[in-house]
């Protein structure tokens, strides 16, 4: 995709492919091995396929896939993870929910991506485990900037999720959140939800979210929720970025293992993810517009691959899909 973006637009783009997750677990016996590292650290931008599998989930297991993951965006420095969230019309039949709910539906979730319980201190004995969840002011400072940044851009909407009636991280984000939006961004229009309610309420009124912020064990979770308004888990991008121009993109699925190697799988979000590496690493806007135009010409002529096809209707393979994108960008 990248290549035929490349030849269209007359770009040079140069790529360097390297191994995380199982697969480097299974070459080197280190989910994230330095050359790796040193090579994400020397690229403009770095698009990732994801991580995990059966092979290597035991979960005794002193290494797995996703700690690679994990380390690559916490070396990277990508704290604000960016997932559209925006609902095609003509996906609305392959989500569970009713048309009249998903009309409209364009939110982004901001998810602080290098912080919490993801990355803290985990103890195990035999009958206990731990494992605990921090924030630091700054944390939250600086993803509730690049949230409020983002919906000053939009609609001017920001819906701020946490836990404050029980958890102390979550009283601390409300603190700093509440404080900083009300010195530098008073224009802004602010709700807050604590998380059970911001699960309902997602599927209840989708449309009148715009921008929603959250903590990183939250976003991950109701990410996957929201990825069923768009009718597949499959269709949904990320960039996770940070202070300086070179991001992280990734399709926020997982590696499928029970469709793996059969070319079924939905090329969209890992395509999407590489229109939003044009538009923010690289500062392609053109581009990066037209592989997301490229994206949506390819479904309004009905191309579908299996987990978003209506019954009886022709299904297309990860190479067929991207195909027809690739015929769309023209
Ligand atoms: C995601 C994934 C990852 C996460 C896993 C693979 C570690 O679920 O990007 O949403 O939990 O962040
Ligand atoms: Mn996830």
């Amino acid at each position: 995709m990248l290549k035929e973006v490349a030849a269209r637009f007359g770009h040079t783009f140069s790529f360097d492919v390297q191994l995380i997750g199982g697969a480097a677990i299974d070459r080197h016996g280190d989910p994230l091995p330095p050359g790796t590292v040193a090579s994400c650290e020397e690229a403009d931008a770095v698009l990732l396929g994801a991580v995990g599998g059966p092979k290597w989930s035991d979960p005794n297991a002193s290494v797995r896939p996703e700690q690679g993951l994990l380390k690559l965006r916490s070396v990277l420095g990508v704290y604000a993870n960016l997932r559209p969230v925006k609902v095609l019309e003509e996906l609305i039949p392959a989500s569970p929910l009713k048309a009249e709910i998903l009309a409209g539906v364009d939110l982004v979730v901001v998810r602080e991506l290098t912080g919490g319980i993801y990355f803290g201190e985990k103890t195990r004995d035999a009958t206990t485990a731990s494992d605990l969840c921090t924030y630091h002011s700054h944390e939250v400072e600086r993803i509730i900037r690049v949230a409020a940044n983002l919906a000053t851009q939009r609609r001017g909407r920001l819906c701020s999720v946490d836990k404050a009636n029980v958890l102390e991280t979550s009283r601390l984000w409300r603190d700093v959140t509440d404080r900083l939006l009300r010195n530098e961004f008073p224009a802004i229009e602010v709700e807050t939800l604590l998380v059970d309610a911001a699960a309902m309420h997602l599927l209840s009124r989708p449309a009148d979210f715009d921008v929603i912020v959250t903590e990183n064990m939250f976003g991950d979770i109701l990410t996957d929720e929201a990825s069923m308004l768009a009718g597949s888990l499959g269709m949904l991008p990320s960039a996770s970025l940070g202070d300086s121009k070179r991001g992280l993109f990734e399709p926020i699925h997982g590696s499928a293992p029970d469709i793996a190697g059969k070319n079924l799988a939905n090329p969209c979000g890992t395509v999407a993810s590489a229109a939003m590496l044009l538009r923010y690493s690289l500062g392609l806007h053109a581009e990066a517009d037209a592989v997301e135009t490229a994206i949506h010409a390819a479904i309004s002529q009905g191309a579908r691959t299996a987990d978003t096809a209506a019954a009886g209707a022709t299904v297309l393979g990860t190479d067929e899909m991207t195909d027809r994108i690739i015929g769309a960008l023209d």
